[in-house]
């Protein structure tokens, strides 16, 4: 089957879907950024593979995905990924590809270990999830091919206010994309390589944050001093999180 897969990925878990569901299906992956508009031709399935961040699709998908143009009767399909609960994630993730010009939509979601940092899963429980999440992978893959509905899509007013709110607190008081490094920082660059958007530049062999952060936290978790943190974080409780598989800059880089 003839594929496109666009991926966002912080921590690794959306890539891990993404390439499940690429070599699944036959079809080629692409990272998201926040500058390339992309356009799918005619006759390609057209895919969104995301994390949700609050209750939501992240800022930057939403805003590539505005950007998006499919070709005519393109099929489409979202799997949105988190630690907890989706909210509207699917139902923006629909209304976003529809809006891009696809014909028709499947929709999937699937647990994966939270990298949230104020929620994390608890460790025992990431090995399950994980060997579950590989069984769902076969299943998405079977669904999209039969051009099949998958989940059901319902709009939710509490979720919509829930995620507003979380969204504001965790941005504006505790300074979700203010990241800085601590007084422990080596220098190592590992931040900066980690960086799905580039966002991180070291100088004088200091890591310096600019301000298209996309909250991904993939820095914050790559840091092997615990040293990048938000304004308003525990670094002392924190417990690092990455998918066994990789990050996407450290293995196949995303900013292209
Ligand atoms: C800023 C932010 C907000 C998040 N919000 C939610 C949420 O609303 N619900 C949820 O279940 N998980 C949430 N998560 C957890 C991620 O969706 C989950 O860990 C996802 O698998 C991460 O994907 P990645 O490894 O590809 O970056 C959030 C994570 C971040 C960084
Ligand atoms: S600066 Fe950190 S949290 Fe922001 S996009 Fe880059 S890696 Fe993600
Ligand atoms: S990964 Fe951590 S220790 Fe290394 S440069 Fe970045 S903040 Fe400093």
């Amino acid at each position: 089957m003839k594929a496109r897969i666009y991926y966002f990925s912080g921590t690794g878990n959306s890539l891990a879907l993404a390439e499940g569901i690429a070599s699944g299906l036959g079809g080629e992956l692409r990272g998201i950024t926040w500058d390339e508009p992309e356009s799918v031709e005619e006759g390609v399935v057209a895919g969104l593979v995301t994390p949700v961040y609050f209750l939501g699709v992240p800022d930057i998908v939403r805003r590539f995905a505005r950007a998006l143009r499919l070709g005519r009767g393109t099929h489409s399909f979202a799997v949105v990924n988190m630690g907890l609960r989706k909210g509207n994630a699917l139902v923006q993730a629909r209304s976003l590809l529809l809006g891009a010009g696809a014909e028709s939509f499947s929709g999937y979601s699937v647990q994966m270990p939270d990298n949230s940092v104020v929620f994390p899963t608890r460790e025992g429980e990431i090995p399950g999830m994980l060997e579950a999440s590989r069984a769902e992978i076969d299943r998405i893959v079977a669904d999209i091919a039969r051009h099949g509905e998958g989940e059901g899509t319902a709009w939710s007013p509490l979720s919509s206010i829930g995620g507003a709110a979380m969204k504001a607190f965790c941005e504006r008081a505790l300074g979700f994309r203010d990241i800085s490094a601590s007084g422990d920082c080596t220098g190592c660059g590992l931040c900066a390589r980690a960086c799905p958007v580039g966002n991180i530049k070291m100088e004088g062999g200091r890591p310096l944050w600019a301000d298209r952060c996309a909250s991904c936290f993939a820095c914050i978790h790559r840091c092997p001093s615990k040293a990048a943190g938000y304004r308003g974080m525990n670094r002392g409780t924190f417990k690092p999180y990455v998918h066994p598989a990789g990050t996407p800059t450290l293995q196949a880089p995303q900013v292209r």
